[in-house]
């Protein structure tokens, strides 16, 4: 995570109320009835997934978000396979999962197919989760410029050797591994056709499509219809992913693309209770939850509690962790900026509850945010890749020493 908090308020405040958020989906469209889906041995009763996000997506959100979804599944953020297998203890501290998640899901992110292989072997050996995502639709430089993330199906037989090494460890511990892609590098060079196919060959139980490429990062509105066409294509479940702001959007992508499932990101940022409404949706109820000012704080505060816990009792970086949350969870609400502002510098639990104390809790939720995009929203300047890497499908044995010892172990978005 390498945005400030001040960035995500600027982008919030700014950025987001500027795009076609798709909302405004027409009434009266035909019913949506949502089917579960199985991965291997894993059954998943309500097809949402929280997607991974680096930064968000640690036990205590997840639980969060469980707890208001039971029955869908909640992704870990992305581990980098060389910080698991060299121990890393920020790594294997975002491998921990709590009591009372359903399913334990660990996304796994590298470059070299020996290192992700090692590093799924350590998930199956020590028993540390039942589904293994692995990441190939991170656009960020960091990544992308070493040949990961996003820029990896390109090359498709170091794709195709990454997802058959880890299938191959997985599958005999019965765990199911998934590959979340993007449309391709950019339109001229499209990849996730060919990539949902090899996931397919290879034994993936899913695939999860971004529908962007990696040029367009965060920007603009994501082509559903990519996804549809990967359903088209494929016999695996296919779940959408891509500007998913509210239960109705959830219901549009399913209409549109007849996608098994959806993965929710950035929609969630602030608001958990997402996973509630989609469930509804999927049930086809028109419940929605639209919590008061006093129940968003209550749920800032199980959080503040929650990532304590998750930071063995240190305070103050959980409350550190807290911040950008809370920006997500105040976003539209009418609260000032030195309220914002002394959120901001809270160092414990103490701080955080006396400013949650200052707010008016009876403030309904406001409309002007409701389900409309939040967090990052920015179009790539450019894209970073390997010197040469559009020139050839697959691999050269140079490029292969070359990426293979530089993979990074500080990989993030
Ligand atoms: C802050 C942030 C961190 C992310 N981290 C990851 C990650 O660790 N692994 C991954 O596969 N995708 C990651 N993503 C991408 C999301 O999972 C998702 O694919 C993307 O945000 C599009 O979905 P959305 O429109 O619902 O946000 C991240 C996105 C954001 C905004």
């Amino acid at each position: 995570m390498t945005d400030t908090v001040e960035q995500i308020i600027a982008v919030d405040a700014h950025e987001t109320d500027v795009l076609d958020p798709r909302t405004d989906a027409p009434a009266g469209k035909e019913p949506v009835t949502m089917a579960p889906v199985d991965l291997g041995p894993i059954h998943v009763p309500t097809p949402v997934v929280l997607s991974p996000m680096a930064g968000v997506t640690n036990w205590p959100f997840r639980v969060l978000c469980e707890e208001y979804g039971p029955d869908g599944l909640y992704v870990a953020e992305m581990i980098t396979a060389r910080a698991l297998v060299a121990r890393n203890p920020k790594a294997l501290r975002l491998c921990r999962f709590a009591p009372s998640e359903r399913i334990r899901s660990l996304q796994l992110y590298g470059v070299n197919p020996a290192i992700v292989e090692q590093a799924a072997r350590i998930v199956v050996d020590e028993d540390m989760a039942d589904h293994v995502d692995l990441n190939f639709g991170c656009p960020v430089p960091k990544v992308t410029r070493r040949g990961g993330g996003s820029a990896l199906p390109w090359k498709t037989d170091l794709f195709r050797e990454i997802i058959q090494r880890v299938v191959k460890v997985c599958s005999a511990a019965n765990i199911p591994v998934t590959a979340k892609i993007r449309v391709g590098i950019d339109h001229s060079h499209e990849t996730f056709m060919e990539a949902g196919h090899i996931a397919q060959e290879e034994g993936c139980a899913a695939v999860t499509l971004h529908a962007r490429t990696t040029a367009e990062y965060y920007g603009g509105h994501s082509d559903w219809s990519r996804i549809g066409e990967l359903v088209g294509a494929l016999d695996i479940p296919v779940f959408g992913n891509g500007d998913i702001w509210g239960a109705d959007d959830a219901l549009e992508m399913v209409r549109e693309t007849g996608c098994a499932g959806v993965a929710i990101g950035r929609g969630c940022q602030g608001r958990p209770w997402l996973f509630a409404d989609i469930r509804n949706a999927f049930a086809g109820s028109d419940e929605r939850v639209n919590p008061t000012l006093g129940a968003v704080c209550d749920v800032i505060m199980r959080h503040a509690r929650l990532l304590v816990e998750f930071y063995d009792g240190d305070e103050r970086m959980a409350v550190h962790d807290l911040r950008k949350h809370i920006a997500w969870y105040l976003k539209g609400f009418p609260v000032g900026g030195t309220t914002r502002r002394a959120f901001m510098e809270c160092e414990n639990l103490a701080d955080v509850e006396r400013e949650t104390s200052r707010l008016d809790p009876a403030i309904t939720f406001p409309e002007r945010v409701k389900d409309k995009p939040r967090g990052r929203v920015r179009f790539a300047k450019k894209v970073h890749l390997p010197y040469g890497w559009l020139d050839s499908r697959v691999t050269t044995h140079e490029e292969r020493e070359t990426l293979f010892g530089d993979d990074p172990m500080d990989a993030g978005y």
